[in-house]
This record gives C-alpha cells, sequence and structure tokens, in this order.
C-alpha cells in the first residue's frame, strides 16, 4: 500500500493510475462547472428575454393598465411565457382592482405551482422595483421564492410583472446531480480501467525486471557460469521503452556472459598450463636428483667443492620437487579433480602427524588435545594428512624454540560447539604470532611473512593456500586468529 504522504515512494503503477484519476478528474471538473454554468446563463437571459417580451406585449396597444395581460389570473400570456407575477399599483402605491372581475391584481404562483395572493411585504418588496429599468432579482421570502421582475410606469400608476426563477434554479440542480453522476461514473471507470490497462502495459517490465533479478541472484566470481537468462523475445521490441530496456538488458547479457566465458577459458588455459607445466617437470627433476645422488655416492676420490654442489643439487631438487607437487596440486584442486571419500579417521592422523613433527623439531613442545572416542570424517587421507603437515611445518617453521604446540580436535564448530554435522581441528601455537599485515592474504598463493629470511629457509609461500583448498575441496574452510603469544589455525570438515 502506498503512502499517501510520499508519493515519490509510489510504484510506478499507483503514479500512472493517479495521475490518470487526477486528470480524469480536473477535465470533468472543469467541462461540468463550464456546462452548469452556461446553462444556467443562458436559462437567466431568456426568462428575461420572456419577461421584456411579456411586459412590451402587456403594453402594446392595451392602454388598460389595470389588466396587463401578463398572466393576470384570467390566464397565462400568449406564447407561452410564464408570466405568472402580476401586481398594479396605483399612485399612490395601492393595489388596483380588476374592474372586470373585481378583484386586486395582485397575484403570482408560488414554488408549489399553487396561485397566492401577495401580501402587504411581499408588495412592499416589489414596490420598490423601479419602473422603466431592466428585469431585477427579487426575493418574496420562502413560500413564493424569487422572482426576476419589471416594471411600467402607467398613466395611473405602476403595472408590475415577474416570472419564478425556480425553474432555472431546479434545472441547474438536476444537471448538477447529472454531472456529478456522470464523474463518478466515470472515476470508476477510470480508475479500475486505468489501473486494468496500465498493469497489462507494465507486465513486460516486472519480466524484464524478472530476468534481471534471476541474473543478479547467480554466483559469478568463479568456475564455469553460462549466462543462460535473456528478456524473452516479445519483450525485446526497439518500437517500445519497454522493448528498448529489455534490448539493452540481453546484449549487457550476451557482453558479461562472453567476458565470463573468456575469463573461464583463460584459467582453465593457465591451470592446464601450469598441471602440465608441473606434470612435466617431475621427470627431469627426479632424473637430476637420482644423478646428483649417484655421484655422490661415487668412490673415486672427488675434490670437496664438487662434493657440496653435488649435495646442494640435490637438496635444491628435492625442494623443488616439493614445489612442483605443490604447484600441481593446487592445480588440480582448482580444476576440481573429485577427491577420494573415504571415512578417515582424523585421530589417528593427528597422532600421526604430530608424533612426526616431535621428531623432526625437539625443541618446540608438541601437545595433543583429543576427545575420548575417535573422530571420522569422509575425506581423501593424503590430502588431510597434508593439512595437518603443512599447519604443523608452520609451527615448526615459523616459531622460536620452545614453542608450545597443541593440536586439538573435537566436534562441533568453534562457533557452536553442539553442531553435530561438523568437525573442528586446531593447530595452536603460543610463538610471535602473524604480523597483521600479512594475515588478511596469509592463505593466498605465494604469500609468506619475512621473504628474505623465509626464501633462505625454502618456504614458498603455497602451505596455507593448500591448505584452504584442501578444507575447501572437502566442503569445509579454515580460519585463523593471531597475536603475539597466541596464533590458531582452524580448520572446520563436515562430518560424516
Ligand atoms: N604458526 C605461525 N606462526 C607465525 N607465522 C606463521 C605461522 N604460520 C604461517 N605463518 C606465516 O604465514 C606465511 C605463509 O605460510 P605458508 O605456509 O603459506 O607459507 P610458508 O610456510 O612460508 O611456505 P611453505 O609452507 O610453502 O613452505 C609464512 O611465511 C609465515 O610468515
Ligand atoms: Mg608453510
Amino acid at each position: 500500500m502506498p503512502s499517501l504522504t510520499s508519493p515519490r515512494s509510489w510504484t510506478l503503477r499507483s503514479k500512472l493510475v493517479a495521475s490518470m484519476v487526477a486528470l480524469f478528474l480536473t477535465v470533468s471538473i472543469g467541462t461540468g462547472s463550464l456546462i452548469v454554468l452556461a446553462t444556467r446563463d443562458y436559462l437567466a437571459r431568456q426568462i428575461d428575454q420572456d419577461l421584456k417580451q411579456t411586459v412590451a406585449r402587456s403594453t402594446f396597444g392595451d392602454h388598460d393598465d389595470s389588466h396587463p395581460r401578463g398572466g393576470g389570473p384570467g390566464g397565462p400570456l400568449p406564447g407561452g411565457g410564464a408570466g405568472v407575477l402580476s401586481l398594479v399599483l396605483d399612485a399612490d402605491g395601492q393595489v388596483r382592482t380588476d374592474p372586470r372581475s373585481g378583484s386586486p391584481i395582485n397575484t403570482a404562483i408560488n414554488v408549489d405551482g399553487d396561485q397566492i395572493t401577495l401580501d402587504a411585504e411581499q408588495v412592499e418588496r416589489l414596490s420598490d422595483v423601479k419602473a422603466g429599468g431592466g428585469p431585477e432579482t427579487v426575493d418574496l421570502g420562502s413560500s413564493a421564492g424569487t422572482y426576476r421582475v419589471m416594471a411600467v410606469a402607467t398613466s395611473s400608476g405602476t403595472a408590475i410583472t415577474g416570472i419564478p426563477t425556480l425553474p432555472i434554479t431546479k434545472t441547474v440542480k438536476q444537471l448538477l446531480g447529472l454531472v456529478a453522476a456522470a464523474t463518478l461514473m466515470g472515476l470508476a471507470i477510470v480508475a479500475l480501467g486505468g489501473a486494468y490497462l496500465v498493469r497489462r502495459n507494465l507486465e513486460p517490465l516486472s519480466r524484464v525486471a524478472g530476468t534481471a533479478r534471476a541474473v543478479s541472484q547467480r554466483s559469478l566470481e568463479s568456475g564455469e557460469v553460462a549466462l543462460a537468462e535473456r528478456v524473452p523475445a516479445s519483450d525485446t521490441d526497439p518500437n517500445t521503452e519497454v522493448g528498448q530496456v529489455g534490448l539493452a538488458l540481453n546484449s549487457m547479457l550476451d557482453n558479461v556472459d562472453g567476458a565470463l566465458r573468456a575469463r573461464q577459458e583463460s584459467e582453465t588455459r593457465v591451470r592446464q598450463f601450469v598441471a602440465d607445466a608441473s606434470h612435466e617437470l617431475r621427470t627431469p627433476l627426479a632424473s637430476i636428483r637420482g644423478y646428483a645422488e649417484l655421484s655422490r655416492k661415487e668412490h673415486e676420490p672427488v675434490p670437496p667443492n664438487v662434493t657440496h654442489a653435488l649435495g646442494r643439487i640435490e637438496s635444491e631438487s628435492l625442494r623443488m620437487q616439493g614445489l612442483v607437487e605443490d604447484l600441481l596440486l593446487l592445480a588440480r584442486l582448482d580444476a576440481g579433480r573429485p577427491l577420494d571419500h573415504d571415512p578417515v579417521d582424523l585421530t589417528l592422523l593427528a597422532i600421526d602427524a604430530v608424533s612426526d613433527a616431535r621428531a623432526a623439531a625437539p625443541d618446540q613442545v608438541w601437545g595433543l588435545d583429543l576427545p575420548e572416542e575417535p573422530i571420522e570424517v569422509p575425506g581423501d587421507r593424503a590430502r588431510l594428512h597434508q593439512v595437518l603437515v603443512n599447519l604443523l611445518g608452520n609451527a615448526r617453521a615459523h616459531t622460536p624454540p620452545g614453542t608450545r604446540v597443541t593440536t586439538a580436535l573435537h566436534r562441533g564448530s568453534t562457533t557452536d560447539p553442539t553442531r553435530t554435522d561438523v568437525v573442528t581441528l586446531s593447530v595452536i601455537d603460543d610463538g610471535p604470532g602473524i604480523p597483521a599485515a600479512l594475515q588478511p592474504n596469509v592463505f593466498e598463493r605465494f604469500t609468506r611473512g619475512d621473504e628474505a629470511r623465509n626464501r633462505a629457509a625454502g618456504s614458498t609461500g603455497l602451505g596455507l593456500s593448500i591448505v584452504a583448498a584442501v578444507a575447501a575441496a572437502h566442503g569445509g574452510r579454515v580460519g585463523l586468529r593471531s597475536r603475539a603469544g597466541e596464533t590458531a589455525f582452524v580448520v572446520e570438515l563436515p562430518a560424516a
């Protein structure tokens, strides 16, 4: 329901209907008033003309002014005039008597159509009418009504003739009633018909809006997106305003669709390239490593700097192998390669990973916080193991010796521990924390803190992006909470 006080917020439909009704009312009231006024004017002029004719006839050739023909009690005027008031006064202002009938000439027809004798007060009012002047309006009180009256001076006094204005009032009232009724009827037709027509004419606009809404609800950020929604051809006639909007929307959608397709194609190409390149690099890398190892084990005496160089070749190719494996894994996860969906015992996985970490870094304090009963999730064992290895590896690589690292596992999410459909795996350390500036991007590829030191330490910045990608591929997510003294990586995975 549109608010009456703020028409700006009305729907287009309400505005159009309201405008139609307002226009109709303006035109109807204008023409109605004109018709009524013109009719009243015309009737008033008609009465005056009748009055003048009556007076002229009654004085013409009949100098017996004691008996004006103007509708005396003897009968109506010839010619259908309505001279129904006759009053003849002598020079002293006294009512004169008809010599033929002997009755006083002071009669009128009242509002009910009955003949009445004018009383003294009415005679008084009528005697004020100036003889020889034009028609005047005289109110003879509620019983007789209003008259247009003319007085003519005669040799022995004044003859006064009048015609009631009641018929004009009646006609005007009837006409007003008619105009009002016609206006009301027209109003109903305009409001109902207008609402129907406007709704019908705006229907195509609703369809265009529907298409736009459908598109706006699609998620277009990533992945294969085909924008199939289009405004139907029937709503794209360029000769109509709505058609122009529909046409414009369609060409915009074509454009966006094309751009999305191009983006998707180039993404696929890049992904494919990375996958192919990493795959192709695996074999030569393995050979380099193998030959380096073989040469290092050579029994013939080799200069120590060559031994050192061979050792470096071996360790660097090992590191490069890790990088290539990471890149290949990310490319495969990006491509949406299906993962295994076997039941994985996370408790066991955590125990294994933590004991490996303890062995690799005895300087840190490695703790476990596990529930009584084992927790299983459906997933890919190797990938989930990698998640733990990456998180524990970070806690080892980016914290000083003596840091306490706790691996915790429990049911429920961090926000709602009662949830049964989620399992939470966290790796928490009391190290120096991740710089605030780094935190928003820490899950992005090749993001690492303290570049120079990390690069030297063999850090690539892919570890956490793999954690995020594996969690997402399992339908879960990873979050980070970090400040000096506490850094927590929290992985939420859907439970079995
Ligand atoms: N537990 C942590 N404490 C402090 N800083 C951390 C911790 N975990 C990660 N970081 C910071 O986040 C950065 C990104 O970590 P990520 O695992 O993605 O890459 P990386 O460890 O540098 O390299 P990679 O894991 O590929 O060998 C790290 O370089 C480090 O600066
Ligand atoms: Mg790492």
